[in-house]
């Protein structure tokens, strides 16, 4: 896949990200480690992927003088935490921006068919108002994240990214194309899919290692 291809797709090659998938992949990182990982590595993807976020001009009284300043307007963002890997990277957008506004899709693959199954979705309204921001550390056979987007477009998103840490091409791809009107922002693209629809080299299961439930 030549992921150059898709305008919508950024890659990211800060070596601070890097640096941290490397240990995020260790079978050996203990659960608590490999918690703090994903927050840092959350928040380093979104100095990029928040680029864009809407500012206000505040007044702010100075030592010196008086004067209008930018501020974030927080509460025009959205972050979608697909559940339940996904709330491992909420903590690290909320530590930049506090303000935001927090949305869950819960989706789980079928361990068959690699299908997703939603089970629940609540998003902060006015929907249509915000920049929604989906969190998923994971995007293998892309199922979940298309998924996701979908249901948010249903319910009145407009303005949406999607944000992982790793991404297999597969899945990549079929994001990209189903939607190519939302921007995704990648940790790493590995290799491919295994017969399971786990990506390789991949850090098995995110979920399970983010709440050592495995
Ligand atoms: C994982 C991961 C993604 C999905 C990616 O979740 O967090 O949501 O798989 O796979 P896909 O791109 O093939 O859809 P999982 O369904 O295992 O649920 P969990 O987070 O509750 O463990
Ligand atoms: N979900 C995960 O948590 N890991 C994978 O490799 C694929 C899907």
């Amino acid at each position: 896949m030549n992921y150059k291809n898709y305008k919508n797709v950024t890659i990211l090659e800060h070596p601070l990200i890097k640096h941290k998938i490397t240990l995020l992949r260790d079978r050996n990182t203990a659960t608590s480690e490999f918690r703090s990982l994903v927050e840092e590595i959350a928040m380093l993807e979104a100095f990029e992927a928040l680029r864009d976020l809407p500012l206000r001009d505040q007044e702010v009284e100075t030592p010196i003088e008086t004067c209008m300043s930018p501020v974030i307007d927080g509460k025009k963002l959205a972050i979608v935490p697909i559940l339940r890997a996904g709330l491992g990277m909420v903590n690290g957008i909320h530590a930049l921006v506090p303000s935001a506004k927090v949305g869950h899709i819960g989706l789980y693959r079928d361990p068959e068919t690699h299908e997703p199954h939603e089970y629940f979705c609540k998003l902060p309204s006015p929907i249509e108002e915000r920049l929604v921001v989906i969190l998923d550390p994971m995007l293998a056979t892309g199922g979940s994240a298309v998924e996701a987007v979908n249901s948010i477009k249903e319910r009145g998103g407009e303005h949406i990214k999607f944000m992982c840490i790793i991404a297999a091409p597969e899945g990549l791809e079929r994001l990209a194309e189903a939607h190519p009107d939302i921007e995704i922002y990648v940790g790493n693209l590995d290799r491919c899919l295994n017969e399971q629809a786990y990506i390789c080299p991949g850090l098995g299961d995110a979920g399970d290692r983010i709440f050592g439930t495995k």
